[in-house]
């Protein structure tokens, strides 16, 4: 295979990237999406506060004209994301309990309702435990006023919302086995025994020299997947250049496709140049859309 999409088609495995609408007026940004990948994220689009900046008022333009290109192209979509702390409108955090209940049932309904049926994976729930040894929640609209329960409801709706949807709790810092990560797993395999609905746990994997790629990242994703999820790389970028970052993302692919039901890999944008780590270089293309040796060690790996 000759593209990453194909050769991790060929392992069985999605190969997607984080697309943003405002670049797909440029041809070598769309060039290489629709050469190289097979799975699109919207990176913010479809976050609470593009989706409903105001009460009950959806605005679903940019994130339908990235998956209407990327149905155009064949590719599978991810959902990012229904309920998290971040990019959420003002009008979110000044309700009470009862309201926040309905609002966040509502959207998830909404939002998952206007896509049903064309969505390949929805990160329900993202980012809802603290960084640290704590193990604990983190504070939130959501965490404060519903309590614990807000993600098992979460999940419950999504998956009226749309059952033919796989519906993934995502985070980062948990790539490793960690006080983190050990407390998703256990809300993870409580969910898995009571029954409440979870198909897969996403792994953001942002990496550099603070956040180094763990040692036991391979052994993370089996024990998750043990549970009987699916597990995926939700946003993978790793800082640096050459071979040192060619190393870390041939690291990340062997882990992956060293455990069955890790599905995919999205990488967290095309070109260094439009990277959120702004000043990074930690993608696959440099900002010229050149391939770097970690796109080369990437595609030699699958
Ligand atoms: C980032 C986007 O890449 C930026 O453009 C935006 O300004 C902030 O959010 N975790 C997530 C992603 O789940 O949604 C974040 O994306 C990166 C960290």
């Amino acid at each position: 295979a000759s593209t990453l999409g194909e050769a991790a088609a060929e392992r069985g495995r999605y190969f997607g990237t984080a697309v943003a609408a405002n670049h797909l007026g440029e041809a070598d940004y769309v060039g290489t999406l629709n050469r190289e990948f097979n799975s699109a994220t919207a990176e913010n689009e479809m976050k609470w506060d593009a989706l409903e900046p105001q009460r009950g008022q959806f605005t679903f333009g940019n994130a339908d004209r990235i998956v209407d290109h990327a149905q155009a192209q064949g590719m599978d979509v991810r959902g990012h994301t229904l309920v998290w702390h971040s990019q959420l409108p003002g009008w979110v955090g000044s309700l009470g309990a009862d309201d926040l209940r309905a609002a966040m049932n509502n959207h998830i309904t909404t939002v998952m309702g206007h896509w049903r049926g064309e969505i390949h994976s929805w990160d329900v729930v993202n980012e809802a435990f603290q960084d640290g040894s704590s193990g604990a929640r983190r504070s939130s609209p959501f965490q404060d006023r519903l309590g614990d329960g807000f993600i098992e409801e979460a999940f419950r709706t999504a998956r009226a919302a749309d059952p033919n949807a796989k519906l993934c709790y995502n985070d980062y810092n948990t790539d490793g086995i960690n006080a983190k990560s050990n407390a998703v797993y256990d809300m993870v395999a409580d969910f898995r025994q009571r029954g409440v609905p979870i198909d897969c746990v996403g792994f953001q994997s942002h990496f550099n020299a603070q956040s180094p790629v763990p040692a036991d990242f391979q052994q993370n994703l089996q024990r998750f997947a043990a549970l009987g999820v699916d597990v995926q790389i939700t946003e993978l970028d790793i800082e640096g250049s050459g071979t040192a970052q060619a190393d870390n993302y041939r690291t990340v692919v062997n882990a992956c496709l060293a455990v069955s039901r890790c599905t995919g890999i999205t990488v967290w944008g095309v070109t260094d140049k439009y990277s959120w780590r702004s000043g990074g270089t930690p993608l696959l293309f440099d900002g010229n859309y050149n391939k770097k040796p970690a796109y080369d060690a990437v595609l030699a790996a699958l």
